[in-house]
């Protein structure tokens, strides 16, 4: 991101999904189609009891701790934000899965495992956040073993993204850089893992846009009737970004695809 340290995008990251914004406006799962994709990602995994799954940029855990319950695998979820940690940590503990769900902090672009640790690693809505997104797939490939499946669902691209959808907080909302298809087929491949299925779920995409324009439109009323008790927000850089970002998917510039690959044996 231009003029803006990498360290510093990622906390931004990490702060502005830690907030109580992040949860008024997308709920527990930080993604366009909640658990039901990440039921799919699951299926297309091959997730079951004895496997080792690596959820990267895990968030509030919310996915993780559902992947342990409905698979039962055994879950190590990585989240840069500390307080995002605490949280999925007590979540999976009130949900009585800590035996097979933990989280650690951690920075996708260097994962603290040994090589080949894990039979499946996934990525929900966070590649296109990193600033690195090579060395971030370098770090999948790596901790994955041969044989094992790489599982990422992320924002697509068509086309230049608007000038409107550039700066920093369309970053960290996954958009302003997002990649084409191919772009994320070349990312995975130059890591050298094999993309074996994309999944287009612009649906998905669709739906969530609408529903943020919907709630922040609600929130700000809210807010001015003194009914909500939210931290400050710019209101009309907030919808400003929402409007466009639905005008942009409406435009099919944007969609959101699962994509898997796999690690040769
Ligand atoms: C859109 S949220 C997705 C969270 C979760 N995967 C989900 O789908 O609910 C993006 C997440 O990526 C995390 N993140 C951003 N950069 C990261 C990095 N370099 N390493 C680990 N996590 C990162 C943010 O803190 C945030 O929780």
């Amino acid at each position: 991101m231009a003029g803006v340290q990498d360290d510093e995008v990622k906390a931004c990251c990490s702060a502005a999904y830690a907030s109580d914004w992040a949860r008024h406006l997308l709920g527990e799962s930080f993604h366009p189609g909640g658990l039901a994709l990440t039921k799919r990602l699951g299926t297309l995994l091959d997730l079951g009891p004895g496997k080792r799954l690596l959820d990267v940029a895990a968030g509030c855990g919310a996915s993780a701790i559902f992947l342990a319950q409905q698979c039962g695998c055994e879950v190590i979820g990585v989240e840069y934000g500390h307080d995002l940690v605490r949280e999925a940590t007590r979540a999976a503990e009130a949900a009585g899965i800590a035996h097979l769900v933990r989280f650690e902090q951690g920075d996708a672009e260097r994962l603290a495992f040994a090589d080949d640790q894990f039979d499946a690693v996934m990525c929900e809505c966070a590649f296109c956040t990193f600033p690195n997104k090579k060395v971030a797939g370098g770090e999948f490939a790596r901790v994955l073993r041969p044989g094992g499946s790489m599982g990422l669902a992320d924002l697509t691209r068509s086309g230049e993204v608007p000038p409107e959808l550039q700066g920093l907080l369309a970053w960290i909302a996954c958009i302003a850089d997002a990649l084409s298809i191919d772009e994320y087929i070349y990312s995975l491949r130059d890591v050298g893992l094999t993309v074996d299925r994309i999944e287009p779920h612009d649906e998905a995409l669709t739906t969530l846009v609408h529903d943020m324009r919907t709630k922040l439109f609600a929130a700000e009323l809210l807010v001015k009737l003194k009914q909500v008790n939210l931290p400050s927000l710019d209101f009309e850089r907030a919808k400003a970004l929402a409007r466009a970002a639905d005008k942009a998917v409406k435009d099919g510039r944007f969609g959101y695809a699962l994509i898997t690959a796999i690690k040769p044996s």
